[in-house]
């Protein structure tokens, strides 16, 4: 089962992402599908606000991985995989160790590259532009 839901600015797609956050413990791993310019690092901004992350987030697309301390234990790790050409690229610099980190949450943008990698119960979120400031957001739920 998927829910769908409409946005009208960052600041709403930033609380959603916040609750959403708030629900999942540690281990979770979160792909952000969606377009350039979707929404993808303004979803991470407000899921790392709902970990208690008062850090400025900034997007990791040179960087490729920002990891974040939680408040209360664990560890964020927000990956952009937008300059990384396939799983073998990402292995090779170690992404199944962020993957698979029990204690961590972990979020990423542009997962289509490492689709055949992404862990078992990986929680695959869309977001995608339906209007200037108009999001829709699919969220898998049971
Ligand atoms: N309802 C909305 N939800 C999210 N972002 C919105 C919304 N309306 C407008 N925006 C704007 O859309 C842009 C989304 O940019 P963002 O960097 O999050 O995209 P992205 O999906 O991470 O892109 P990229 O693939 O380049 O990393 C921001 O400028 C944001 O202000
Ligand atoms: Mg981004």
């Amino acid at each position: 089962m998927e829910k769908t839901i409409e946005t009208n600015s960052p600041e709403e797609t930033e609380r959603i992402a916040s609750s959403l956050a708030r629900s999942l413990p540690p281990g979770s791993v979160v792909a952000l599908y969606g377009d350039l310019g979707a929404g993808k690092t303004v979803f991470a901004r407000g899921f790392a606000r709902g970990l208690g992350i008062t850090e400025p987030l900034s997007s990791p697309t040179f960087t490729i991985v920002q990891e974040y301390p939680v408040p209360g234990g664990g560890i964020l790790f927000h990956l952009d995989l937008y300059r990384i050409d396939n799983s073998d690229a990402a292995l090779a610099f170690g992404v199944d160790e962020f993957l698979n980190d029990p204690g961590a949450r972990v979020l990423l943008e542009w997962p289509e590259r490492i689709e055949d990698i992404l862990p078992e119960g990986t929680i695959r979120i869309s977001i995608s532009h339906a209007g200037e400031e108009k999001r829709v957001l699919r969220i898998p739920c049971d």
